[in-house]
């Protein structure tokens, strides 16, 4: 079996944080990262905005706020969730949650992060920060158990797929951002893990589905094919 030993994850906010701070999962989540860093992975994690930044965002939209003043109240909730994240992981992070990919220059302890700017979601944070920390594996943690060709829970003919090329996900995601809505990858994510060739896995945000995409074990999920 492959182990990917470097890994960044991108852990969605409806995991995390939708409808309430999911206390349970974090705790469980870090004690899996613990695991996996004494067997020698080094791991990254970008978390999501979940129900907060949904909230915020809807709530300034109403307000008359621009899109990309919707996307910065984002950006600061998934940065709380975050927070969460590194409070759970206590030694085993970096305390600091890093505001940009650039900033980073080690990769010693768990980087946690969250947004960076404008016109993307942490999806596109994940892949970017994949591509700069040169990791051999992204996975999407999120609330589907994979790539659909239609959304399942509006479409029941919505036919899963084991594996996918990037190429035709591509034009699965389209490529136009809005804030707060959220496709299965961003079109910006898609872009980077085509460009950067980067083994991607979208799998269902459950820790033993999680792992097992980490540990190249039987996930059930969806392996986008670069
Ligand atoms: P998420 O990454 O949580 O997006 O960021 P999402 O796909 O809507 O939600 P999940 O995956 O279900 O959690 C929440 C919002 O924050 C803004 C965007 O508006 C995004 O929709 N954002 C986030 C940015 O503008 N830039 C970033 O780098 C990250």
């Amino acid at each position: 079996m492959v182990r990917y030993l470097k890994a960044v994850l991108s852990l969605g906010g409806s995991i995390v944080a939708s409808p309430g701070i999911n206390l349970d999962f974090i705790r469980e989540f870090a004690s899996l990262v613990t695991k996996l860093r004494r067997e020698g992975y080094h791991l990254a994690i970008v978390v999501g905005g979940g129900r907060v930044a949904r909230e915020y965002i809807e709530a300034a939209r109403g307000l008359g706020a621009s899109e990309s003043f919707c996307d910065e109240l984002g950006i600061l909730a998934t940065r709380m969730n975050a927070r969460l994240v590194i409070a759970a992981l206590g030694n085993e992070a970096y305390e600091h949650v890093p505001e940009s990919i650039e900033e980073i220059e080690e990769w010693d302890k768990v980087i946690v992060m969250g947004g960076t700017t404008p016109g993307h979601t942490t999806d596109a944070v994940a892949a970017m920060l994949a591509a700069r920390l040169g990791a051999e594996l992204l996975v999407n943690a999120t609330n589907v158990d994979g790539v659909y060709s239609d959304d399942p829970k509006k479409n029941p003919e919505a036919k899963k797929y084991e594996r996918i090329s990037v190429e035709e996900l591509i034009k699965l995601v389209g490529n136009e951002h809005r804030a707060g809505v959220s496709a299965i990858l961003d079109p910006k994510a898609v872009r980077i893990i085509k460009e950067h060739r980067i083994k991607t896995v979208v799998v269902k945000g459950e820790l033993q589905r999680i792992e097992a995409a980490l540990r190249g074990g039987e996930h059930r999920g969806t392996e986008i094919e670069v």
